[in-house]
């Protein structure tokens, strides 16, 4: 009979074998112990002096097992021993210590989708195969005097990636998953005078994990600050404070509750909750508060003549809350600051304090090349100062919460946010109903959205609360849709897979013509694109055509640009992408999509970025006046110091405007300019073929083959390591192999149809003509139109005058200034993390390049496109990271007359706009003088 019954037991275990009794595999469980979210209590930047704070960061103790069975199961025990483990940084991720490998993955699951259970077997060369589910064990003592005894100890847990186990003692204290959010535990009864041990165990994946399928580094571990808070029993467990202007923004009224708990063995009596504002207080008396209770408490007043929260005058108003005993003094104080800002949906308008603000926008991943999710101040700093230069107004945390001193930046220095809920269920299809209808998921969901809302609610910097990125459809939705607008009615739900519940629609990377038509036809909500112009690799064409169609159309609030930084983490000296450290399934190089590199050096798109964001636009009208369009709302151009400069470079006479500073900003200092502008005012003349006759054109030095150029000799020396010859090909960057570009354009690898004729002039000067007549119809779009040639790799030093100094091409040049530049041929190029084509410079009006004794220049007969490398077309298609590429055999220069741009959409599959193209079946003829001098 018994042995029956374990067979038919056993069955059972296998037919159910996805109902794990793990909490970590179950959508049920989403946290034990856990005291309540709340807001963060203290301005982050004040932390570090809260006296109620002890930081726990530094070294622990750590083992790291490849799955839940290989685990010290009982390591949390007082006994057990861990003098003999490896050492951990916290805050940090396990995978960038030296534990377990790192994976990159975009769309699906690291792990085999059968939900709950992470741990199904996968293909044996997944990394999940051998590491099925790895755990972190860490170990840290916490000293502990008689006097914290008395008080509340509350354990603060940052963020753990992705779910943990908490113990003090071998006492077991609680577990918690939600991996973006803070976790709490009240730890008082577990703890002793002296030295006691905190164990906690990290799983990599859980349940929670289903919801957080967001493309990036799937990295683990404690990666944000753990802090014990030594708090008074009775306390301050919470406090909201909302500023609404009245409706003619002549008064705002605030709103704070406040909400206070008692932890104590007895009633807390007599207490009194403080909002000191401005030198003086309101306050209000509370009677009692009964053990293990929470009371809440409300404080209105009004601010006269407000002085209004925008990303453009970012006025904050400090105050303090307070508990106060029976006589009168504080114990507790908490500073913070509020905005008097208004966010609006009227009809198909976003607005902002009543204006139709546009969202200048980017989207932004927390990622440190060493750190990985965890991004230290100074980073934060930095990044958001590089913004505020870039003139971005508008930052979605794509795509999750992020630590929370970078919504204080965005507060203090003006930054409009997007916060987003830590849920993306992409691995189940865009918009799924998978996760969305299933309900046994609902809590899971919208513990996401409630630890949102409530932990950032006071930053005055937040316009938004999104539910989340590339999730599902559906009543889960529906249930985090309506428990945001509980929370919170002064800031709208967004959301982009289910229009239904977003204040604002979306649609993304849309081409500009399409972003114009379909933001035309929705009629009933303002538009956006929460996502567009995909920055990976050499890119962000045409972004000014986008911001032609969002200025034209009030129902455009913006857009946000994908995405901020390059996720390559660094390692041997080189930034690394998905696949680099074997981890499978992978993505390869689509994490390096930012507008700057890890180390956050802006890319040459940057700049452009900056340019078409600035909120001052100058245009020449036909007397000659500049008149300047304010693309603000809340500041006048008369707010900026006006420049304009007059240069002449060899004949040309340009005006260059700009907007500067007038004081220093805490992201720029006074002269810094936020808006500019060049105008030709007498125009290059380029010289024409005819402005040049043979003087000496039987000379021996030079040999002409044909269409090609292939011996030149100069005092001696051969100067062309390869012939100048008309070429064609161009190696793809990253949105033109996604749009099979070298497929498409294969025929260009030879040219075609075209006859290069050579005068020369004498022996140190050639005019070089090319004439491209197509014989056939049916000829794909050309990479570039023009010439190569190679020269000794000792030619590196570049003066040209052109388009610059950053790279630039036809559909990415608006940024780039017509000047004399000058640089050595390395900073001419430009290193991409994938490498790809680069380092164009369009408009060019001549350019030298020079080895010290001998200067070779080349002088259009109309604007060149130049590139210059000391490698070649083949090491860059071949190369997968930079370190890879055989630099300094030659230099390769390319003399172009037009080359296909960068291309602006996304990088899975749309074109450069046909604008920026060049037509194989058009006819194109180009010149120059190419000459060589001592
Ligand atoms: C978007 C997605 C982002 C990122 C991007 C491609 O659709 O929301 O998370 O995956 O595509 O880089
Ligand atoms: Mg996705």
């Amino acid at each position: 009979m018994k042995k029956v019954f374990l067979i038919l037991a056993s069955v059972l275990v296998v037919t159910v074998q996805a109902q794990s009794t793990h909490d970590w595999e179950n959508p049920a469980v989403l946290g034990i112990n856990k005291l309540p979210y709340h807001a963060t209590l203290q301005l982050p930047s004040k932390q570090k002096e809260c006296q109620e704070i002890v930081s726990l960061d530094g070294e622990w103790r750590f083992h790291w097992s490849r799955n839940p069975e290989e685990r010290p199961a009982d390591f949390y025990r007082e006994n057990y021993d861990v003098s003999r483990w490896d050492k951990i940084t916290v805050p940090g991720n396990w995978q960038l210590q030296g534990f377990g490998i790192p994976i990159y993955i975009n769309i699906n699951y690291p792990f085999v989708r059968n939900r709950p259970s992470v741990t199904t077997e996968p293909p044996k060369d997944w990394t999940a195969y051998e590491n099925r589910n790895p755990v972190g064990s860490y170990v840290t003592y916490i000293d502990v005097t008689k006097d914290m005894l008395n008080k509340n100890l509350i354990l603060h847990f940052g963020g753990v990636h992705s779910a943990f186990y908490v113990w003090i003692n071998g006492q077991k204290v609680g577990y918690s998953q939600n991996s973006m959010s803070p976790a709490e535990f009240d730890v008082t009864k577990y703890m002793h005078k002296g030295k006691n041990k905190l164990a906690v165990e990290v799983y990599r994946w859980s349940d929670g994990s289903y919801l957080e399928d967001q493309d990036m580094w799937r990295l683990s571990g404690i990666y944000r600050p753990v802090q014990l808070w030594v708090r008074p029993q009775a306390h301050i467990s919470n406090y909201q404070v909302t500023a609404q202007p009245t409706a003619d923004y002549s008064q705002a009224k605030v709103k704070a509750t406040i909400s206070l708990c008692n932890t104590g063995k007895k009633a807390a009596k007599n207490l009194q909750a403080v909002l000191l504002f401005n030198g003086s207080e309101v306050k209000t008396d509370i009677k009692q508060i009964a053990v293990s209770d929470t009371t809440t408490v409300a404080l209105n007043f009004t601010i006269n003549r407000p002085k209004l929260w925008s990303a453009e005058k970012p006025n904050l108003y400090p105050f303090s809350v307070e508990l106060r005993d029976t006589k009168g003094k504080a114990i507790e104080h908490f500073d913070y600051h509020l905005g008097v800002k208004k966010v609006e949906v009227i009809g198909e308008v976003f607005k902002i304090n009543g204006k139709n603000v546009k969202l200048r926008g980017v989207n932004r991943h927390d990622h440190h090349p060493k750190t990985g999710r965890y991004v230290d101040d100074a980073t934060y700093e930095q990044d958001i100062k590089l913004m505020k230069q870039a003139n971005i107004n508008f930052l979605r945390t794509s795509h999750y919460p992020d630590r929370e001193y970078l919504y204080e930046l965005c507060d203090r220095w003006g930054i409009y946010v997007m916060d987003e809920a830590n849920h993306e269920t992409h691995g189940y299809g865009y918009a799924n109903s998978e996760m969305g209808e299933d309900l046994t998921w609902q809590k899971a969901h919208v513990d996401r959205a409630e630890s949102l809302v409530k932990r950032d609610f006071n930053h005055p910097s937040i316009i938004l609360w999104s539910l989340g990125n590339e999730g599902a459809v559906g009543p889960n939705i529906e249930a985090m849709y309506n428990k945001v607008r509980e929370l919170d009615d002064t800031r709208p739900p967004f959301y982009d897979s289910d229009r239904r519940y977003s204040c604002i629609w979306d649609d993304s990377y849309l081409y500009p013509n399409d972003l114009k038509k379909n933001a035309e036809e929705v009629k009933d909500k303002p538009f956006m694109m929460r996502e567009y112009a995909h920055a990976m690799g050499n890119s962000m064409g045409n972004l000014q055509e986008y911001w032609d169609v969002i200025y034209a159309d009030s129902s455009i609030c913006g857009g946000a640009i994908w995405d901020w930084v390059d996720q390559g983490i660094l390692k041997d000296g080189k930034y690394n992408y998905g696949g680099d450290f074997g981890d499978k399934p992978n993505d390869g190089p689509f994490c390096i999509n930012g507008l700057i590199a890890p180390d956050r050096k802006p890319h040459p798109h940057y700049y452009e970025v900056q340019h078409v964001y600035q909120p001052l636009q100058f245009v020449r009208e036909a007397d000659g006046k500049i008149r300047i369009i304010n693309r603000d709302c809340f500041t006048a151009p008369s707010e900026y110091d006006i420049t304009c400069d007059t240069i002449v470079i060899d004949g040309e006479c340009i005006l260059n405007v700009s907007a500067r500073l007038k004081e220093d900003k805490p992201w720029a200092k006074k002269g810094f300019a936020v808006a500019s502008e060049q105008f030709v005012l007498q125009e290059w003349k380029f010289p024409q073929p005819s402005d040049f006759s043979p003087q000496n054109s039987k000379t021996k030095n030079i040999t002409i083959k044909g269409n090609t150029l292939t011996s030149w000799i100069v005092d001696g020396n051969e100067i062309l390591l390869a012939p100048l010859e008309p070429y064609f090909w161009k190696p793809e960057n990253d949105n033109q192999h996604a749009a099979n570009f070298a497929q498409r354009t294969a025929v260009w690898r030879e040219v075609s149809d075209v006859t290069v004729n050579y005068t020369v002039i004498n022996e140190r000067q050639i005019l070089v003509d090319v004439d491209y007549h197509p014989t056939g119809t049916d000829k794909p779009v050309m990479p570039k139109f023009g010439m190569r040639m190679r020269l000794p790799s000792n030619y590196t030093d570049i003066t040209y005058y052109g388009r610059g100094p950053w790279e630039n091409y036809p559909d990415r040049k608006r940024s780039a200034f017509l000047g004399r530049y000058q640089m050595p041929l390395a900073e001419y190029e430009t290193e991409y993390i994938h490498p790809q084509d680069n380092g164009c410079r369009t408009d060019v009006r001549w350019f030298n390049i020079t080895n010290g004794s001998n200067t070779l220049s080349i002088q259009g007969c109309q604007p060149l496109c130049i590139r210059a490398w000391d490698y070649g077309e083949e090491d860059l298609e071949v190369a997968k990271h930079p370190n890879e590429i055989n630099h300094g055999r030659f230099v390769n220069l390319n003399i172009d007359g037009n080359i296909h741009g960068v291309g602006g959409a996304d990088t899975w599959g749309k074109r450069t706009l046909p604008q920026y193209t060049i037509d194989g079946n058009q006819p194109h003829h180009y010149s120059f003088i190419i000459s060589i001098s001592n």
